[in-house]
């Protein structure tokens, strides 16, 4: 969505129904999903909902695409009754329930039915970036190879300070693996190479990128138990759209690809199934200050 351009169909419809929601609460808008924040000014949609049930309903309408980049933070399938350490105490790795996995068969089927629906929802030239541990990677990345997808790059995110292993019987885990890849061979995907260069002191940027967790100023307004560092998502939209591209997030959190996007004046449409998280972001895009004033 370039800054002059219209919002796409389906999003000004969906802002029509969440003017007349806000005007007539009792009415609502729709039944399986609800446009939960809505930011005119600056493009900015969040979906409180199934991120199945909203990319199935945009897709229905726009079965070419709307999104240039999509950044998906998946259910990483770890939450099986491990333990990690934080703050010197063990402590459960159990993100929550959404994040338990049901053996290597459904999780693949889980996730090659999101990656389809993210890849209608790319436009021809988009690019999606899908972060993950073992857990779940080489899934995403088997189910990717499978839909026709072009892997771009695997980018390993180092850790810096990684939480000791407390069992002492395997390396410490430092990494998480993201995966870049545009919708399909035939896609002319956008790539910033001379701003990254620039960011890299005048080098080409490596695929080992070295980011810390979350600052604590980026978890004043609420955490999320896998919150991703604000710069770690600065990158990836600054390296892969223009100002005013439409960026997707169909597993929201607490939307830190909303605020990179917002921050470096891109549009963005997110979806979280939690209110939790639906509150937490909704906090977190509101306190992304104004560059630009115009209504999508
Ligand atoms: C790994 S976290 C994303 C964290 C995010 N990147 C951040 O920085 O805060 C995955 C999120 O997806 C949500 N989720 C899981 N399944 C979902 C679904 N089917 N539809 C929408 N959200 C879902 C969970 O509630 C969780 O908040």
């Amino acid at each position: 969505m370039a800054l002059d351009m219209e919002a796409p169909s389906f999003f000004q419809e969906e802002r029509a129904a969440y003017e007349d929601e806000r005007s007539s609460p009792e009415a609502g808008s729709n039944q399986l999903f609800r446009l939960a924040y809505h930011d005119p000014g600056r493009g900015a949609y969040l979906y409180h909902g199934d991120a199945f049930d909203v990319m199935a309903a945009i897709a229905a309408k726009h079965p070419n695409g709307c999104f240039d980049m999509i950044f998906a933070d998946p259910p990483y399938k770890l939450s099986n009754g491990g333990m990690t350490c934080h703050a010197g105490k063990a402590v459960s790795v159990n993100k929550g329930l959404w994040d338990k996995s049901e053996g290597p068969e459904l999780d693949f089927e889980y996730t090659k039915r999101w990656l389809e629906l993210c890849q209608k929802l790319l436009k021809p030239n988009g690019t999606i970036w899908v972060s993950g541990t073992h857990h779940i990677i080489h899934i995403v990345g088997y189910a990717m190879q499978l839909l026709g997808y072009k892997i771009l790059n695997e980018i390993a995110w180092e850790k810096p300070n990684p939480p000791p292993n407390l069992s002492c019987r395997y390396f410490t885990h430092s990494t998480e693996t993201i995966l870049w890849a545009a919708k399909n061979k035939k896609s002319k995907h956008v790539f910033n190479y001379s701003e990254m260069r620039e960011d890299n002191g005048g080098k080409q940027m490596k695929s080992v990128w070295q980011f810390l967790p979350p600052a604590k100023d980026e978890k004043n307004l609420g955490k999320h138990p896998t919150q991703k560092p604000v710069k770690l998502l600065d990158r990836i939209v600054r390296a892969s759209t223009n100002k005013g591209d439409f960026v997707f997030d169909p597993f929201a959190g607490s939307s830190t690809t909303g605020v990179a996007a917002l921050a470096a004046e891109r549009t963005f449409c997110g979806v979280e199934a939690e209110i939790e998280y639906i509150d937490l972001s909704n906090a977190r895009l509101l306190s992304i200050p104004r560059k630009t004033s115009r209504s999508y």
